[in-house]
């Protein structure tokens, strides 16, 4: 999205739900393409991601930019010289956000969460953010990096000081190999907490969307089968 500014007054639309999802770097950002899918599902919802470097090793930008979100990075933020009165894309975001997903959370970024580090895109509009904003904290983790007893404190603070939502982590077979607890939240249940927080409707017709969900799961990036059938997203 270099060259592109991000002016939340331009991009917030009327009546609508603004969704930001921070993806960060654990195998679980695998999902946020179908997040972004799901999401759009819903009428008058918008949604933008902000990746840290590490999470985009997960996931290909464009399967997000398929299903109809934007991705943005820290070099949208740091695309060029700044000259005074420029937007500043975290604090446009956090203007532009209705309610903040940090899907999945790693460690490393709850940690920072926990001790206000803002040393990326991510982490300065977590700052920035409006108190007021809904923000919803899935980690996801190897189960002893979540059984850490830093973890436990960093879970505490960003609970308890923070004041964001924690959902998570659940047990299952981890991408590691290890069993236990540490998985992300499932992804449909991600998009059901949204559902229910913003009381969003369902679009009426769902087929291309099931298509399309199919494709990334099969081919992740591959939607030319759905002009075979007919259908376009
Ligand atoms: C293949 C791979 C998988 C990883 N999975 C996780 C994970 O699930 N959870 C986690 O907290 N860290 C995981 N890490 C480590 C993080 O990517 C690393 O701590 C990184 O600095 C996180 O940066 P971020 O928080 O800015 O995205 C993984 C690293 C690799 C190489």
């Amino acid at each position: 999205m270099a060259n592109f500014q991000f002016i939340a007054e331009k991009e917030r639309v009327l009546y609508h739900h603004h969704v930001l999802l921070i993806t960060t770097g654990s195998v679980a950002s695998i999902k946020a393409p179908l997040i972004v899918a799901e999401l759009l599902q819903y009428q008058n919802v918008k949604v933008e991601v902000v990746a840290t470097k590490e999470s985009l090793a997960f996931y290909d930008r464009a399967d997000v930019v398929k299903a109809g979100g934007r991705v943005w990075t820290d070099e949208d933020e740091w695309s060029g010289s700044y000259k005074i009165g420029d937007p500043i894309l975290h604090i446009e975001m956090r203007k532009w956000a209705d309610i903040v997903l940090v899907a999945p959370c790693s460690a490393n970024t709850l940690s920072k969460i926990a001790h206000g580090l803002c040393d990326n895109l991510a982490t300065s509009l977590l700052r920035a953010l409006a108190p007021t904003t809904p923000t919803y904290i899935f980690p996801a983790m190897n189960t002893l990096m979540y059984e850490h007893p830093l973890t436990t404190e960093h879970v505490r603070i960003v609970r308890e000081v923070v004041r964001y939502q924690i959902v998570g982590p659940i047990g299952k077979n981890l991408a590691c190999g290890d069993v236990g607890l540490g998985a992300m939240t499932e992804w449909s249940d991600i998009v059901k907490i949204v559902v229910d927080q913003m009381k969003l409707t369902r679009k009426d017709d769902n087929r291309q969307y099931l298509y399309a969900r199919r494709g990334l799961f099969e081919t992740t990036s591959d939607y030319s089968k759905l002009s075979h059938l007919g259908l376009s997203i």
